[in-house]
């Protein structure tokens, strides 16, 4: 029973979990941090969290190529199939994808989702993982919002929480989200992709230690650790 995580740059991340291969939001080609190429990634399930193109990424290529599961939202469901993967579960909010090794519940995040062509992507979500005896929260593109305490009571070993500002939240309200998620460990997503984005991550790791009771985990485009 293991997980092991590899942060491929921006909110993308591939996971083997017992041996089975899941990437979430796999943003590659275009990505000016990513070190890994979009050809090189395998996936039995791709989880995607949103239709904006810094999330939807390689996923058509990659799922053509390996014929994984797509799991996203309803809208991003019919879209995928219009675009020739029909290997595709799609859900909404309080929903759960579930197969022998893995599970992947819907939460909600507060954002937009539009596709890069301008198609409506449906509400935007994070997910509660479950897989290898670990609880993985990968929270998406989103703000500070009060129900993360109802995702914190589900006992979460690792929250994946962008930083960046801009388009979701920055360092400070992340400290308040890693109070309510009460994560063993967290480990900081969207920033220092672009300009906008551009955060202190050392900063942002001295503040978890010190103002809260998870371990900050930093890693580099291409960095991996353990659970
Ligand atoms: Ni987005
Ligand atoms: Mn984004």
């Amino acid at each position: 029973m293991a997980v092991s995580i590899r942060w491929l740059g921006h909110s993308a991340y591939s996971f083997d979990i017992d041996g089975h291969k899941l990437l979430i939001d796999p943003f590659v080609s275009g990505n000016p941090v990513a070190k890994a190429a979009a050809n090189d990634l395998d996936a039995e399930v791709i989880l995607l969290t949103h239709a904006h193109g810094d999330h939807v990424g390689d996923s058509v290529e990659i799922a053509k190529r390996t014929g994984a599961l797509v799991v996203c939202n309803f809208e991003m469901g019919d879209w995928f199939m219009a675009h020739g993967v029909q290997n595709v579960f799609q859900g909404n909010p309080g929903g759960t994808f579930s197969n022998d090794w893995m599970s992947a519940k819907w939460t909600v995040a507060h954002h937009s989702s539009s596709f890069p062509d301008g198609t409506y992507g449906g509400q935007p979500n994070g997910f509660v993982i479950r897989g290898g005896g670990a609880t993985i929260y990968h929270a998406g593109d989103t703000c500070l919002f009060g129900d993360m305490k109802l995702i914190g009571d589900e006992g979460l070993d690792l929250a994946l929480l962008p930083i960046g500002d801009c388009f979701t939240m920055g360092i400070d309200d992340s400290i308040r989200a890693i109070g309510f998620l009460q994560a063993k460990r967290v480990s900081p997503m969207h920033y220092n992709t672009f300009p906008p984005i551009e955060q202190d991550e050392a900063a942002w790791a001295a503040r978890v230690e010190a103002e809260t009771a998870a371990s900050a985990v930093v890693l580099e485009p291409d960095g991996e650790f353990s659970l």
